[in-house]
């Protein structure tokens, strides 16, 4: 049974109620389009301490930091290139965080010590209310990682983030049912404190969106990306994350009594468990978590994934099941 406050009609009034949670401390699960965050007041220290409590997240793990708009990005960072600009014009609200030099606002355990700072505006009715409610109350943002346990899958539905998370929140906090997420993967995590832009980690914002946007060819955004020498500390990029307690085997023919989640157009074999048959690679993003956590509902030890070819989401998708096959 969930402890915290289960909101399932996120009316104006509940949105201000939960805005005021935030204010007052107290943590609440949101939907975005990509996957349910877990937010609370990214001014508040004590309250960003419970978010890693719950999550059972190492401390030095940065928190994105979510806006309800590109208006009030200024405080948080210190400096924004040409091609960051045109990136939040184009694509926010929407499935992209942008890592700047952090401002003063942005403290230590926001950034896990960093000089950086990521930023996310949403594209989420509820998510962006919810924002919106608690920027009016004078709030100045809410840091938010996934609502998940550290190194599991993420959540794409408010019952799943109480799965998740129940036994770790207190009465005071909330869950906001917004429904199932649209891009069922997390943001694409651009790296905006260099001449070119270096994708940390692929999502819904693809290297052809991102070079039709910057006019930087796509050739040079995977060469930036290559490049990458520094570690920067995103837990996303861990090589054993994004995992259910189901092995995940991918090229693999499935065996009877196995999971199976593959492309419509690929019959299932004889005593295997289908969970899933997207009819492309966009539906193939939004189902992928909830039919891995459907292969734990249902206790199966292993569980087969065809992996979707190709470009756009596809590669979101093979870099979390590449992670996610590694187990936990
Ligand atoms: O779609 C998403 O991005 C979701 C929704 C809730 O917005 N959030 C999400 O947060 O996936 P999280 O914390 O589970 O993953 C964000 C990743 C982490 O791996 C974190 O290390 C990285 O972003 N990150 C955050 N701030 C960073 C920074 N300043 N530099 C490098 N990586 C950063
Ligand atoms: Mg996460």
């Amino acid at each position: 049974m969930s402890q915290s406050q289960f909101v399932s009609k996120c009316t104006v009034d509940a949105l201000q109620t939960a805005a005021k949670t935030l204010l007052h401390g107290d943590l609440v699960a949101f939907p975005t389009e990509t996957v349910y965050g877990l937010g609370a007041d990214a001014l508040n220290k004590q309250a960003v301490a419970r978010i890693y409590e719950a999550k059972g997240r190492p401390a030095d793990h940065p928190l994105i930091v979510h806006l309800h708009s590109l208006q009030v990005m200024g405080q948080w960072v210190e400096e924004v290139p040409e091609y960051a600009i045109a990136l939040a014009r184009d694509y926010w609200p929407g499935p992209m965080t942008l890592i700047f030099k952090r401002s003063n606002l942005a403290q230590d355990f926001i950034t896990g010590g960093q000089e950086t700072v990521g930023i996310r505006v949403p594209d989420h009715v509820v998510a962006l209310a919810l924002l919106e409610a608690f920027h009016n109350l004078g709030g100045r943002g809410v840091a938010a990682p996934s609502a998940n346990r550290f190194g599991h899958v993420s959540p794409t539905t408010a019952q799943a983030v109480s799965d998740e998370l129940s036994e770790y929140l207190k009465p005071a906090d909330q869950i906001l049912d917004g429904g199932a997420c649209t891009v069922g993967v997390e943001s694409t995590i651009i790296d905006c404190t260099g001449d070119v832009p270096r994708i940390l980690r692929p999502g819904g914002i693809t290297v052809t969106m991102i070079a039709e946007s910057t006019g930087i060819t796509e050739q040079e955004l995977i060469n930036a990306q290559k490049s990458q020498q520094e570690v920067t500390r995103v837990s996303g990029s861990l090589e054993n994350h994004y995992a259910p307690a189901a092995k995940v085997l991918l090229c693999e023919t499935p065996l009877p009594g196995q999971g199976f989640v593959a492309h419509a157009n690929i019959e299932t074999p004889e005593g295997v468990i289908r969970l899933a048959s997207p009819k492309n690679d966009e539906e193939f993003a939004q189902v992928l978590y909830s039919s891995l956590r459907e292969a734990d509902a249902r206790g199966l030890a292993e569980v087969v994934v065809v992996q979707p070819i190709g470009v756009g989401i596809a590669v979101a998708i093979r870099d979390r099941l590449r992670r996610a096959s590694n187990g936990r």
